[in-house]
């Protein structure tokens, strides 16, 4: 359900691209495999009409202004609108209000994810202190967004680097652990810099 949303959502957000970009029509090609299936067969059995005119490219003037302009469609969304518009017309309620439930907690995720990445505070302490530029730089390419809230935040810094007798007391490890700790570390940071890649390649930004 989560997907189709993400589909669904990406294609009625896209519609300036599509026109922008000399009228491509790559859309509605690709569906998320939960309700795929039912949207592939409203396209070919209930919006054959309005697909054959988007996939056309040629945005037709008089059809906007005597019709669709009445459902919502501009000029910069005249091809997009009328397939988009005639796929939630033929959708049940049931799956319009289940994937309307996934948007809201889509909605939250960048929030949630927010909050739980690194502060800024974090990652330059890290950077200065702890002599990890580079991984420092390959986590910030990794993170999806920065902490908004903690960025208002101060706590002063050398109140954190103080010696302090509660501190977690690592025992002296051989060289080699100190290796394989590092290398473990750059195998999560580059398998979070291939998940933002593939983000970023999914969504086609
Ligand atoms: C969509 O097309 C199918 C098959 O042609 C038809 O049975 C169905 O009634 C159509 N749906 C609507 C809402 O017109
Ligand atoms: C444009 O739309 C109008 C109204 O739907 C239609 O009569 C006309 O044939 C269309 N023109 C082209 C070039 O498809």
């Amino acid at each position: 359900m989560t997907h189709t949303t993400c589909v669904l959502i990406a294609v009625v957000f896209l519609f300036h691209n599509s026109s922008a970009s000399a009228f491509a029509t790559k859309q509605f090609q690709e569906w998320y495999p939960e309700y795929g299936f039912m949207f592939k067969r409203i396209l070919e059995e209930n919006c054959t009409e309005q697909y054959q005119y988007y996939l056309s490219g040629q945005k037709n003037m008089t059809r906007l202004d005597l019709y669709d302009q009445w459902d919502g469609s501009s000029k910069t969304s005249a091809l997009a609108q009328p397939v988009a518009s005639c796929i939630l017309r033929n959708t049940s309620d049931w799956i319009k209000s289940g994937m309307a439930s996934a948007a809201v907690l889509l909605g939250v995720t960048p929030a949630i994810l927010a909050i739980l990445g690194p502060s800024i505070e974090e990652t330059s302490s890290l950077f200065i202190f702890g002599s990890r530029p580079f991984l420092v730089m390959c986590l910030a390419l990794g993170s999806p967004s920065i902490n908004p809230i903690r960025a208002m935040e101060y706590r002063k810094p050398l109140e954190i680097l103080k010696p302090r007798d509660d501190g977690l007391k690592l025992p002296n490890w051989p060289d080699w652990v100190h290796h394989i700790i590092v290398l473990i570390e750059y195998l999560l940071v580059a398998a979070a810099i291939v998940n933002i890649a593939t983000l970023i390649h999914d969504l086609g930004l």
